[in-house]
């Protein structure tokens, strides 16, 4: 059964919201629950001490950040949470994550990236040159004729990159700059069906679900990956970030750099869903907010239900920028034009034709009035960002609407009014 989502109760949640703000650059960060916060703030004020210790209040610390692993095991739909790792960032917990296997990669390998955000790219990068490896771009193509800018990841322009040496192949679930939803479990399989009749003999693939992961739901055993990273702080919480790495992959790939995993047995006293355990933790973390947001109490019901209300969000906003009225002013969506449920409500376009207008300039209107907030740039995925055809100005990138399911069509209102002011 599809539970329609209650976005009046999931408002009510964020003090943030209480201000009337419309927080509309959630991709850069989403706001913050209450009980996130009552969570940090108890943590800090009644059991700030060093983990592992024997005394209570050590042991209750040690608890509380332990039930942490637990829930971001759900959240990746992981095996085991010894596959999980906290770290301060995503971008932080690759770097590690490719210097940890250094050792593992070979003069020849060959890894194929996107030229989306650098957390998953970078890394990757510098671990090929320190290595003597070979990086390979899979770039995304417009899917509009009419609309250069119009860019998606597509699978055919992938598999011909695959070769008997291909050992990495490192993508996003979802663009911050385009806003698509990539397909990862059918694009993974496609990957490791063309690796094997190539004959590659091990190839890794790493999803970048940071921009994802507020939106979709992650099962990174369905899709039959090796690493997958998100950011609470973009999904309703705090600012830490969760590294999974396959079991498989953490004992065959990985050295002791990457040492902080969690131990899949405890040292837990309060085992998740046990007596006490709700008091404690139930309340408080992300994974609960999520869960609450429909009657059904399980995370594929929450997301479809995401899914379905930010569509509706999705398919305002794209209908005006893509109206011919907007179309022969010059904007230009950049990213996929159509809404659907394989489309996030990250917006991005540019001003071009023979009244061009910069990104800054669009979103500097919407500062001096104040009210909203929107953002321009490159956000990050500066290959494909300096790849858009014609070429847009890098420090200017594209103006981005980014809303999530706390978001409401009153606000895409808002947000339009200001755009029809703009390019009247
Ligand atoms: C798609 C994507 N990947 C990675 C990151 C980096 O995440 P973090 O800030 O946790 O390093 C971001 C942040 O904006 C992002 O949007």
């Amino acid at each position: 059964m599809a539970h329609v989502l209650d976005v009046a109760f999931a408002r009510s949640q964020f003090p943030a919201l209480k201000s009337g703000f419309i927080f509309a650059e959630n991709a850069g960060g989403s706001q913050i629950t209450q009980s996130s916060i009552d969570l940090i703030v108890d943590y800090l004020a009644n059991t700030n001490v060093q983990l592992g210790a024997d005394y209570s209040v050590s042991v209750t610390a040690t608890e509380r950040v332990y039930s942490a692993a637990e829930d971001a095991r759900k959240l990746l739909g992981a095996a085991d949470k010894g596959e999980i790792v906290f770290g301060p960032s995503s971008t932080a917990n690759l770097e590690n994550l490719a210097r940890g296997m250094e050792e593992s990669i070979q003069a020849g390998d060959e890894f194929i990236i996107t030229g989306e955000h650098e957390a998953n790219c970078g890394p990757w990068k510098k671990l090929a040159a320190r290595r003597g490896a070979v990086v390979k771009y899979w770039h995304s193509t417009p899917t509009n004729p009419n609309n250069p800018y119009s860019l998606s990841l597509k699978v055919e322009d992938l598999l011909p990159l695959i070769s008997a040496k291909t050992r990495i192949v490192a993508f996003t679930a979802a663009s911050n700059l385009l806003g698509s939803v990539v397909p990862v479990e059918a694009i993974t399989k496609a990957v490791r069906a063309e690796a094997a009749a190539k004959g590659a003999t091990k190839v890794e693939v790493s999803i970048d679900c940071v921009a994802y992961a507020p939106h979709r739901r992650i099962d990174v055993q369905a899709w039959d990956i090796d690493f997958c990273v998100f950011s609470f702080y973009k999904v309703y919480g705090p600012h830490i970030s969760a590294l999974y790495v396959r079991a498989a992959s953490l004992s065959s790939s990985v050295s002791s750099l990457v040492h902080h995993f969690l131990p899949s047995d405890g040292p837990y006293k309060l085992q998740p869903g046990g007596p006490g355990y709700e008091a404690l933790y139930g309340t408080t973390s992300v994974l609960p907010y999520l869960l609450s947001l429909t009657p059904a109490n399980d995370l594929a019901a929450t997301f479809a239900a995401i899914a379905a209300h930010e569509t509706t969000l999705a398919e305002k906003l794209l209908g005006y920028l893509t109206a011919p009225a907007q179309v022969a002013r010059g904007l230009r969506v950049v990213g996929v034009e159509a809404p659907s449920t394989d489309r996030l409500p990250t917006v991005s376009f540019v001003v071009v034709g023979d009244r061009p207008m910069g990104s800054k300039d669009v979103v500097r209107v919407f500062d001096r009035r104040g009210g909203i907030g929107i953002r321009y740039g490159h956000f990050y995925a500066y290959t494909t960002a300096s790849r858009l055809p014609p070429p847009v100005d890098l420090e200017e990138g594209a103006v981005r609407v980014s809303l999530v399911h706390y978001n409401t069509l009153e606000e895409v209102d808002a947000i339009i009014k200001v755009f029809e002011e703009i390019f009247a």
